[in-house]
């Protein structure tokens, strides 16, 4: 038994992390592959360190690009491989292009297909990974799920029931094995902020960081709770390029960068503040210890309920509903208004009643290998 993994983008690193743990543990051959789609140090192999990720056997390369340039260089470089390698099983987790140009391109090979965090539905189209996500499932061969929700979309789209695996959260078994380790890191203070408060930002999907409107009005809407409540926001390069296009550094404290030293901030006590993308133990960290979080990120929605931080989501749909109706996450669009009027709810008392959703519980990893093998080979 052989299996070839697939990473590619930021959210991957950490779900396939405890999975690669698993498969060496237990003595299975692992050709971990990096399609190249993330590339920047703080993207990518920051990651890896900070997660005990071996480096990648082998780096696809391929770069930024346009949807259909991405998915087809991730095919072609990605074939021989598969060809030479000769897999039992290709593994893809989450919905970036990486996951559904390689699922594509196995299941061509006759090689199968397990996709970790199946069934995830946001019922919108105009998400790329809506798109990715739908694709990945309708061939994959084992469906990995995370909630009772993504059983039952899988379900209704004719997935046989044999192929479905309630498995739980292999980002949330990262999250636990990393929370200690986390206490290490001195972010809060290369910032110069103290626990309880700020919030936390991030924003990268293209509905909100591509469309201007969609940008000032959430910027804006931050940008009148920073009064208050400092906001420290780790910008993420597409969103970067779109605030300088789009003449809206006004909005984020005239582009400060928190880290340029603890004195930076003496005297400052609002406004977003903007640093570079964190690693994982930074980013845990700043979370953690934070008041509240923004973002339009899906993992970020499914951390902070595990961590029991508030959640506003700049989005006005989830994939991940169980964050609502069990965890910290309420959905707030766009819309300038609601984001204001549902901040300063939450900030001024209001809270949620939460629970750990039904097997986050630091295991997923283990289900998933035992699995593979009683079902590989049988
Ligand atoms: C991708 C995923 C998204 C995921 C996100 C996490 C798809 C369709 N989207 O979106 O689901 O939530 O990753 O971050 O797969 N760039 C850099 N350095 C990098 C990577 C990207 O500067 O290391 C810039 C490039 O200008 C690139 C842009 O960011 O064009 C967007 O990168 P891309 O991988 O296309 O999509 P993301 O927005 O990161």
């Amino acid at each position: 038994m052989k299996i070839l993994s697939i990473v590619g983008a930021r959210p991957n690193f950490m779900k396939v992390a405890p999975i690669d743990k698993e498969l060496r543990k237990r003595g299975v051959a692992h050709t971990l592959v990096h399609t190249g789609q993330h590339y920047d140090y703080r993207m990518s192999k920051l990651f890896f360190e900070d997660l005990g990720l071996p480096k990648p056997d082998i780096d696809l390369c391929v770069g930024s690009g346009t949807h259909a340039q991405q998915t087809a260089e991730i095919m072609m470089r990605l074939e021989p491989i598969l060809n030479n390698d000769k897999p039992s099983l290709l593994l893809v987790v989450g919905d970036v292009n990486s996951t559904m140009a390689s699922a594509i391109t196995a299941v061509k090979l006759g090689i199968p297909v397990a996709h970790v965090e199946a069934g995830l539905r946001s019922f919108d189209r105009t998400m790329p990974e809506e798109i990715n996500r739908i694709l990945t499932d309708a061939i994959s061969s084992f469906h990995f799920t995370t909630e009772e929700s993504a059983n039952n979309n899988l379900g209704k789209e004719g997935i046989p029931e044999e192929s479905i695996f309630f498995v739980g959260n292999t980002m949330i078994d990262t999250l636990l094995r990393h929370v200690d380790k986390s206490y290490e890191s001195n972010i809060l203070e290369l910032i110069g902020v103290r626990p309880r408060e700020y919030g936390v930002l991030t924003l990268h999907r293209p509905s909100n960081a591509d469309a201007r409107e969609n940008l000032q009005n959430i910027l804006e809407a931050l940008n009148e709770i920073s009064k208050d409540l400092f906001l420290i926001f780790p910008v993420h390069p597409r969103t970067k390029r779109r605030i300088s296009e789009f003449g809206l550094q006004h909005l984020i404290n005239n582009g400060l960068n928190g880290l340029n030293g603890p004195n930076r901030l003496n005297g400052l006590n609002r406004g977003i503040i903007t640093i570079d993308p964190l690693g994982y133990l930074d980013f845990l960290k700043l979370m953690k210890e934070s008041r509240i979080v923004f973002t339009d990120s899906g993992g970020i929605q499914e951390e902070t309920t595990v961590l029991g931080i508030p959640c506003l989501t700049l989005r006005y749909n989830t994939e991940r509903p169980v964050t609502i109706t069990s965890g910290t996450n309420s959905l707030v669009g766009s819309d300038r208004e609601r984001i204001i009027n549902e901040a300063r709810k939450r900030l001024n008392g209001f809270s949620t009643q939460y629970s750990i959703p039904p097997l986050w519980d630091g295991h997923a990893a283990e289900r998933i290998v035992d699995i593979l093998i009683k079902q590989l080979c049988d």
